[in-house]
């Protein structure tokens, strides 16, 4: 398959186009390198590395560090798709010389092409300093697992007039603001069907239903490796945990009974040094000539 370097502006064709944008996250090099050459338009380093990757109990632990060291890791993998690294709790809402600079470390660091952020009309002040320093953003409204707290846990968002009025809003005045895509999480199918209609951007949704421009999944929850947490949304479309367990498993039992490693597996020693090292092997004391060697070094 021939694939295409994606940018932001593509991303926004084939919205025009009616061509679905299809979106994964990605954490390190393996994944993403297989991401990407299956296709994917857009791989998200996403927060979400803290709870499949790091084990944090959510997303609020990952540090800007953290988040660095593995967008670094899929930026060398990726080649088409357009990496998006997500900018982790408290490093943009603080104020917007902070949110720029974190913003930037994503870009210089670690080699991604944008950032996302999660929240609405409030925090289009700092989007647009960063659009001012040259780094495209995308948006990200409706359950913001940053706000779980608040929201008290991960709960489908936009379920009431004000709550859906509030979120219309905040994806057009994300828009307005320049984003060039802007994730909705969890919310009712209909409610991202009109959100779709009203802004110019894709929307890419993740729990919203089939009528947005695009789609994105956490790669640990489609794949079956992460099954701690499974909310309605996620399908999975392979069950790569229970294929790792079963390779585990007969990995050690081969072991255990002398199965594996087998010649096809080990390195053959030539034939003639063969006899000499087993000659010399068997006519010396090994820790005389162990002490020899640490003496001659040493
Ligand atoms: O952190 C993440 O993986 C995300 C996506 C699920 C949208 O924000």
């Amino acid at each position: 398959m021939s694939l295409q370097k994606v940018t932001a502006k593509k991303l926004i064709e084939k919205k025009n186009k009616r061509e679905k944008i299809i979106t994964i996250t990605s954490y390190d090099y393996s994944f993403a390198k297989i991401a990407d050459e299956s296709g994917m338009d857009l791989i998200l380093v996403g927060d979400s590395l803290a709870m499949v990757v790091l084990g944090y109990k959510n997303t609020l632990l990952v540090t800007m560090d953290e988040m660095i060291h593995h967008t670094k890791a899929v930026s060398k993998a990726v080649t088409n798709a357009l990496v998006v690294g997500d900018m982790p709790f408290l490093s943009y809402k603080v104020n917007k010389t902070e949110a720029v600079k974190n913003a930037g470390r994503f870009i210089q660091e670690g080699g991604a092409e944008a950032v996302k952020v999660e929240g609405g009309t409030e925090i289009c002040p700092i989007i647009r300093s960063m659009l001012e320093a040259d780094i495209q953003v995308m948006g990200h409204i409706g359950l913001t697992p940053q706000s779980i707290y608040q929201f008290g846990g991960f709960l489908v968002q936009g379920k009431t007039f004000d709550a859906a009025k509030k979120l219309i809003l905040d994806a057009r005045n994300l828009e307005k603001t320049g984003v060039f895509s802007i994730v909705l999480e969890s919310i009712p199918w209909q409610l991202a069907k009109l959100i779709t209609s009203v802004v110019k951007v894709p929307t890419i949704g993740i729990g919203a239903g089939p009528y947005c421009d695009g789609q994105i999944l956490v790669i640990h929850d489609m794949l079956g490796i992460f099954t701690e947490i499974k909310p309605k949304f996620v399908k999975y479309f392979g069950n790569i945990g229970k294929s790792i367990r079963k390779a585990l498993e007969t990995y050690k039992s081969e072991v255990n009974q002398n199965i594996y490693p087998d010649q096809e597996h080990s390195y053959e020693f030539p034939q003639d040094a063969l006899n000499d090292i087993n000659k010399w092997f068997n006519s010396v004391d090994i820790d005389e000539e162990s002490q020899k060697l640490k003496k001659h070094l040493f």
